[in-house]
This record gives structure tokens, sequence and C-alpha cells, in this order.
């Protein structure tokens, strides 16, 4: 294990002069970055916290975040949480839950936390740029900023994102270092993949991998959404912080001597995709997961125009900010009978409170929704289209 040396003000914080916040925040990063390896600790430009859905966080998280709640000291936004706050939904709740939410809510606001309650924070609220150090949680925004930004953050759960975000620093090790982003697996991946396939490849890489970076190749052609599928399905199945893809990612000349090589083909993509399936028509079809973006509600706006809406309920997640810039699209998505969710999403909302099965294109969703204590849902995973075949007449 490595000392840490921290400087003559750091010491003065970790000696509990700036208040019992600092002081449990910059033990929490000394204690990490020893552990890591890292000598010192470097400045961020911004700060993501997860954990904030009271079905995560619990009793013991509020009382973690009343002890260590003081003043952030760089931009910082906020997962999302568990229903959405203004107009209610996506599922039935109960006063004792939502009274807790807004405790969690009304404490980040305190400490001058951002409203943005997504899980893309990237698209406006918390915008990084290539090469900005930074510390996030939320483990598909983590993969999707470091691997398509091209911004530095290591996997930060939410307590180390929040004491990065208060002290203003984190431990300079990992993902931080040049060293620490190089890609020591090619992967021969089969195409083309679309968005379900590309969140299929990344439910079947992640746990063949290690935790070793991958570089894709094969994937030219690769669009932004759906390398953002990717970054969320390997989030959900490895603790992998970032990929590069050849001929796309900024960093893809990242890679050690002699990595290992893997070949992905079409057959293993559709195996992942059959495993996570059910043909069976689910309650709810629930798609945003990632949070969607005002192209993806254009798209799906593009889709449902016009035409009559049957069967399961439909419900799209999304943030306040792109909700509001998008409100075109809303309008038709709703004009065809479907629901469009700010603040919250699919997985952390209670959904069993309401249903017990949901289809949805997200290789996230498909991962934890089966997950008692996330979900309980029966899932069927599938492509965009086919899930509006159950809701288009
Ligand atoms: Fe975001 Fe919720 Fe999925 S936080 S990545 S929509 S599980």
């Amino acid at each position: 294990m490595t000392e840490l040396q921290l400087s003559k003000d750091e010491e003065r914080i970790f000696d509990g002069e700036a208040g019992e916040g600092p002081k449990i925040a910059i033990r929490l990063l000394n204690s990490l970055g020893e552990l890591g390896g890292a000598e010192r600790l470097i400045p961020v430009k911004s700060a993501h916290i997860s954990g904030v859905s009271y079905k995560n966080v619990g009793e013991g998280g509020i009382q973690f975040l009343r002890k260590i709640s003081h003043r952030v000291n760089v931009p910082t936004s906020l997962n999302p949480l568990g229903f959405d706050i203004d107009n209610g939904g996506p599922v039935d709740i109960d006063d004792t839950f939502r009274k807790k939410q807004m405790e969690i809510v009304e404490i980040y606001r305190e400490m001058g936390v951002m409203d943005s309650f997504t899980c893309t924070p990237y698209y406006y609220y918390n915008e990084p740029s290539f090469g900005d150090h930074i510390s996030w949680a939320e483990s598909s925004a983590i993969i999707y900023v470091n691997s398509l930004i091209g911004a530095r953050t290591n996997r930060e759960s939410g307590p180390s994102a929040l004491a990065a975000a208060i002290i203003g620093k984190t431990p300079d090790h990992g993902l931080h270092r040049k060293d620490g982003r190089r890609a020591s697996v090619v992967v021969n991946a089969e195409g083309p993949l679309d968005y379900t396939k590309f969140a299929a490849l990344g439910l079947f890489l992640g746990p063949k991998l290690n935790r070793n970076i991958p570089i894709i190749k094969g994937q030219k052609g690769a669009k932004g959404i759906e390398l953002k599928a990717l970054s969320a399905a390997l989030s959900a199945t490895s603790s992998i912080p970032m990929f590069h893809v050849e001929g796309v990612t900024r960093e893809s000349d990242l890679v050690e001597d002699s990595p290992e090589v893997m070949e992905v083909g079409i057959k293993e993509i559709e195996e992942t995709i059959g495993k996570s399936s059910s043909q069976q028509e689910p309650e709810l079809i629930a798609i945003g997961c990632p949070h969607l973006s005002s192209e993806e509600l254009d798209y799906i706006a593009g889709l449902v125009k016009g035409k009559k809406k049957v069967g399961p309920d439909l419900f799209l997640f999304t943030s306040r900010e792109v909700k509001a810039k998008s409100a075109g699209a809303v309008k038709t998505i709703e004009n065809f009978g479907g629901k469009v969710f700010s603040d919250t999403c699919m997985v952390v909302s209670p959904l069993s409170n309401n249903y017990k099965s949901t289809g949805t294109n997200s290789g996230k969703a498909s991962f934890y929704l089966p997950l008692k204590g996330y979900g309980n849902q029966k899932v069927a995973f599938m492509g965009i289209m086919d899930l509006l075949r159950w809701v288009i007449a």
C-alpha cells in the first residue's frame, strides 16, 4: 500500500479543522487513494453522485448523508431517484417512501448538488471535456465519459464521488493516469451491431473480460447511442471502467503490448439476447436505460406518430432538461398513449409495486430487473421495433 502525501491544507481538513463532513470525506479519499496506490490528491472539475433512490439508500444511507453533509466544491450532478418529483409515477408509492425519498433529495440540495436526477448528465447539466479529471459514480455514465468523451474518472461509488465533490479532489490513480487507460484485450466483434446487439455485446463481454479494458475492433460505424447501450450493459455485468472502439473512440491507440485476443460472433450475440428474452407479452414496455437523448426521443416519436396504441403500458425515461428540450417529441409520444418520465427510471423506482413483467431494449435493465430488490420482473429483452409491435395497433 502506498502512502498518500497530503498537502498542509489537506492535513488540516484531515484533522477536522474544516468540520465533520470534510473530515469524513478526505479520510475516505485518503484510504481509497492508498488502496489504489495514489501518491496525491488531484483537483476534479466535476462530480456525479449515484445512490439517490430511497430504494437503494435506505435508512443507513440517510444517516451517512447527514454525517458527511457539507457544501460541494465543484459542479455536482445527481442520479435518478424513486419517482418523478413534479409529475408523479411511474408506479404507486407509499407515503413513507415519498417522505424518505424527499428527505434524501433535500440533503443533497442543501449541499448544493444540482437537481439533475439523471444518469446521462453529460447531455446537459454536467458536460466534461477530453482530459478532464472528474469523480463520477453511476457505472454506465463512468464508462460512457471515459470511453466516448475521454474524461478521466475511476469507477467511484456514491460515497466516494460525494467525498470528492466536497473536497474538490480525488486520488490520482487508475483511470486518471494514461497507463490505467490502456486496453489489454482485443475483441474482434462480428457486425454490424445495432443498439440492442451492442447492449448484448456488453452483457456477453462483462463476465469474460475479468476487469480488463477491451478495444473493440470491426465496429467503425458505431454510433454514440449504440455505445451508450454498450456502456450500460458492460457496467451491469462487470467492473470495467472503459472501452475503446477502433476508429471511433479518441484514445483507441492506448493498447498494451501483446494483448489477449477474443472473437465474438453474431451467434454469441443472438444467444445472449435469447437468454434474456421472454416472448410473452409483458405488462409494461420500458425504454430509457440509460436515460434517453433528444435524438432517441425524436426517433421513438417518429415511430408512433399518428398510430393507435394497444396492449401494455409504454414508459420512457429521460432527464428533465432533455424532456423540456424535446417537448414536441414528448407530446407526440403522449398523444399516442405513452408516458415520458424524468427524475427516475425503471430500475430505481419500485416497479414491482405495479408490474410483474417488463419488456426493454436495455441490456442493463434486462440484467437488473429480474433481481429481487431491484424489480422482481419477468423480462423481455429485444430491439425497439420488436417492443413497439406490442403497443402499435
Ligand atoms: Fe440510468 Fe436507471 Fe439505467 S440510473 S443506467 S436508467 S438503471
